[in-house]
């Protein structure tokens, strides 16, 4: 019988010795989650595949979904990269290190493990400084997917990746909650024009601010076993254990999640604006969040927020919509597909 071990104590990130102590375990071939400015990572060493293989199972994630290298800057970056060009000299001068991942062309000592079999491979320089005292400290670049079992929630604190992968880490690494609290924005920059194949937490008026044009990349829904652009785009991702639902309005989401308490049935509700009266009106088998009306501090507490309501046993989340503008991209994104049926 497979047993899964209990996860490892979590370790302070900002203590020199528990970076010390991770950098043995990286260079070993093992497996360490790490903060980063979005949500953590499940490090592994990028350039070794036994250490890539681990990942993959780890998260128990198809083969053929790419990683990304994490690196302090643009110089560990171009040491992956065939050819770096002023298109990814520009983005990455204008936000690295921080929420942005570049798609460039693979150097040939990449292992095809880590690009998913293709010929691109994905870095970003992370900004949280737990991350980069660990990338300082191991001198090499790091394959890190959000460090949760696949198409769960992603984890924004060190409790949830020790609730999500247990004993399939050597270590884990708390630096607090993440800032951001969604993943980077992905961006294709071996054309001329950008292409964002995953919005993120830097936003499209950000990047579009530094650039001349910018597009999307339509989304690869339809099969999640074809070859995609970008994996993260699988239609079912991030997902609760909860059924999420986006109601049509603000209204019909209190309507519904109201009449669904009164049966009994324990029921979440995520809002932007908290109740004008608190809530004090609503059944007691409801439980309410609000989590803001800027995208940023939403984007925070959104997938704490879900971990949340999950663990309190909630059946349904019914979710306030979301404006459709542009700083709304990636919460509209990561709602929408939360809510896709498996
Ligand atoms: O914020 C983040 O990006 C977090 C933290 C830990 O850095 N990492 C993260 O990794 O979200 P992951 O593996 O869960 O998602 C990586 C996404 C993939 O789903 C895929 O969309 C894209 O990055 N990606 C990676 N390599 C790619 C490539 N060569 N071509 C296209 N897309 C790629
Ligand atoms: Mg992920």
């Amino acid at each position: 019988m497979m047993r899964v071990s209990e996860a490892p104590p979590l370790s302070d990130g900002a203590d020199a010795a528990a970076i010390e102590r991770a950098v043995v375990v990286l260079q070993g071939g093992g497996l360490v989650a790490f903060p980063t400015e979005t949500v953590y990572g499940l490090g592994g060493l990028a350039l070794d595949p036994r250490a890539l293989a681990s990942i993959f199972a780890a998260k128990g994630r198809p083969v053929n979904h790419p990683l990304i290298a994490h690196v302090l800057d643009v110089h560990g970056a171009r040491a992956l990269a065939a050819a770096w060009s002023p298109l990814a000299t520009r983005l990455a001068s204008a936000f690295w290190p921080g929420p942005l991942t570049l798609v460039v062309p693979r150097a040939a000592h990449v292992p095809l493990a880590l690009t998913g079999g293709g010929d691109s491979v994905a870095v970003r320089a992370p900004s949280h400084p737990v991350a980069r005292a660990l990338l300082a400290a191991l001198g090499a670049p790091l394959a890190a997917p959000s460090a949760n079992r696949y198409q769960t929630l992603s984890p924004t604190t060190a409790a949830h990746v020790a609730a999500s992968l247990g004993g399939r880490v050597a270590m884990i690494l708390d630096g607090g909650a993440c800032a951001a609290g969604i993943e980077s924005t992905v961006v294709d920059v071996r054309g001329e024009v950008p292409v964002v194949l995953r919005p993120g937490a830097l936003d499209l008026p950000t990047l579009a601010a530094v650039v001349a044009e910018v597009t999307e990349a339509p989304r690869a829904d339809v099969d999640d076993h074809a070859p995609h652009a970008s994996p993260g785009l699988d239609r079912r991702h991030y997902a609760p254990r909860a059924r999420l639902v986006i109601a049509a309005s603000r209204a019909v989401a209190l309507e519904e999640a109201a009449a669904l308490a009164e049966r009994g049935e324990p029921v979440g509700l995520v809002l932007r604006e908290p109740l004008a009266d608190g809530g004090a009106e609503l059944p007691r088998t409801l439980a309410t969040r609000a989590l803001g009306a800027d995208p940023r501090g939403y984007a925070h507490r959104l997938f704490a927020a879900l971990h949340e309501l999950d663990a309190r046993g909630v059946v349904r989340i019914i979710v306030e919509p979301v404006p459709s503008s542009a700083e709304w991209r990636a919460i509209a994104d990561r709602l929408d597909r939360a809510g896709a049926a498996g």
